[in-house]
């Protein structure tokens, strides 16, 4: 077993932030909920506990408050925010409401810079607040060692007990150092190692999944997507052709996807890959089809039922493999005003064919996207797959508003193909998390040389996000839009006006159907 933090859960919307940063110190760690039983917790024997912020207080009604023998286990503790209020509350310290909500940037002054926490890092810090009830009298045994303007008791440490509270977040990137406090936790204060890597989890997860496939079959449906190709690399190096990769083309992919998917996985990785070319039957399943709804409803039943007839065909398993990741499996803490709440439903299309009886391998299932990326270059996957943006399963039919036509597809192919070139062009693609072309069926006049013209629309849309929960529109730079709407203009027959998108998620979506 991987030494590990496990941090509890108070329903912060940073709680995954942090298990991310304890991991990019090669620290594995895990997400709990707050009220997880310390026998529960010391039979996984971390090396160390890291308590969440959250929204609540600590004397509100249904405030969330962890086992209270939490703090007898002996391992060491660092409490992050409303994580510190709870130590305070139940180690015989005094919470109180803050009178002034502390928010935003602050300057945090270490007064004694013997505090493990703050070790090689200057006496003066920029951090980030979010916090309206404060520490007013320290737990027994504590000493405080950090303030700023607003809180006496910024930080607060039990040196021998190895427990330490912090006001601020140092998860969060407005707390420019704070991946170095969250090291001097980790490191000096539990003495992990550098244990996790991804070149170390290829070796564990190899292991993994042999013990658990035996001499069995595996199946496997590719997209094309990171995931997806992350794990069937991963799955094929441990158990080589006892692996049936699934390719379902339903017509609605990018230019060249259904090629670079075979080149890659067929021709370069030798994975025993089954294409299924299904263009003709999707395209039928969405004549006259506008709404939609209905539209991602369509697709992903004949996905399911292609998949389920493909998986047929290429003879019995007994295992369905997954590109689950972390985040899809972590429990979050129901607190009102979570943003986990706001997930699209429309997202579970064309998930696992219900009927179908297999056992699921998922060998990314404990890890962030950021490792599986790793993972994928670690594995020898191109950079075109580790690194490409997300793409909806429903593909460009989500991308024509209105009726599915092959003449449209093409529009919006064509379109598509310049936005990724130009995008990756100019180094734009890999720094935001989506750039696309949606076709607007909507005609308008134009001129090209002497002929009138009377052709539809394209919309660029570009975004930025962590997550695709929320999401802004990227200001990309006017030379950059000048050459991706001539380009189009020109080239992508059927177009003769280019608009650009500047909503941003709330309140619109990322996808425009
Ligand atoms: P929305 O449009 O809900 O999209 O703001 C959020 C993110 O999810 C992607 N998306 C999908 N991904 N199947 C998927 O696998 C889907 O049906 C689907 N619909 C949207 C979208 O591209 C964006 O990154």
């Amino acid at each position: 077993m991987n030494e590990q933090i496990i941090i509890l859960d108070f329903g912060s919307q940073y709680t995954q932030v942090i298990a991310r940063r304890v991991r990019e110190c090669n620290v594995y760690s895990t997400i709990l909920s707050f009220d997880t039983p310390v026998a529960e917790i010391a039979a996984l024997k971390p090396k160390g506990l890291i308590l969440s912020g959250g929204p609540a207080s600590v004397y509100a009604q249904s405030a969330p408050l962890p086992d209270p023998l939490l703090f007898e286990l002996g391992i060491p503790v660092l409490a992050i925010c409303y994580g510190l209020q709870i130590a305070a509350f139940f180690l015989g310290g005094k919470v109180e409401p803050g009178g002034r909500r502390e928010f935003g940037k602050g300057t945090l002054r270490v007064k004694d810079a013997g505090c493990a926490l703050f070790k090689n890092l200057p006496a003066e810090l920029q951090v980030w607040n979010s916090h309206a009830d404060k520490v007013t009298k320290l737990p027994k045994g504590f000493r405080s060692v950090a303030e700023t303007e607003n809180s006496r008791h910024a930080a607060i440490e039990n040196r021998s007990k190895k427990q330490y509270g912090l006001q601020f977040h140092p998860e969060v990137a407005h707390t420019p150092r704070g991946k170095e406090i969250i090291s001097n936790f980790v490191h000096t204060v539990c003495g992990c190692g550098k244990t996790w890597t991804m070149r170390h989890y290829v070796d564990q997860a190899v292991e993994e999944i042999r013990a658990q496939v035996g001499k069995e079959r595996v199946i496997l449906g590719l997209s094309g997507g990171v995931d997806s190709s992350v794990a069937a690399a991963l799955i094929h190096k441990a158990i080589g052709s006892q692996l049936t990769c699934i390719f379902v083309n339903n017509g609605l992919l990018r230019a060249r996807e259904a090629d670079v998917v075979r080149e890659v996985f067929g021709r370069h990785f030798k994975i025993k890959l089954q294409y299924e070319d299904a263009t003709d039957l999707f395209l039928k399943k969405l004549v006259k089809v506008t709404d939609p709804e209905r539209k991602r409803k369509a697709i992903g039943k004949t996905f399911i039922e292609v998949f389920e007839s493909a998986a047929k065909r290429a003879g019995k398993a007994r295992f369905l493999a997954q590109g689950t990741l972390y985040p899809d499996i972590i429990e979050s803490v129901p607190i009102a005003g979570n943003p986990a709440a706001m997930i699209k439903s429309h997202h579970n299309v064309g998930g696992l064919p219900k009927n179908m009886k297999f056992e699921l391998v998922e060998p990314l299932k404990r890890l962030f996207k950021d490792e599986v990326r790793q993972l994928g270059l670690e594995l020898g996957l191109p950079k075109e797959i580790v690194y490409r943006q997300p793409f909806p399963g429903p593909g460009l039919a989500v991308r024509i508003l209105g009726e599915v036509t092959p003449d449209r597809l093409r529009i919006v192919r064509e379109a598509d193909a310049i936005v990724v070139q130009e995008m990756k062009s100019s180094d734009w693609y890999y720094k935001i998390w989506q750039s696309f072309a949606v076709l607007l069926p909507v005609r308008s006049v134009g001129v090209m040389g002497d002929e009138r013209t009377y052709d539809f629309t394209i919309a660029i849309r570009a975004v930025d996000s962590q997550d695709g929960m929320t999401a802004d529109w990227v200001k990309l730079p006017y030379d950059l839009l000048e050459r991706l709407s001539s380009r189009i203009i020109n080239e992508v027959k059927g177009v003769n006006r280019v608009c650009l998108d500047i909503s941003s998620k709330p309140p619109a979506t990322i996808e425009w159907e």
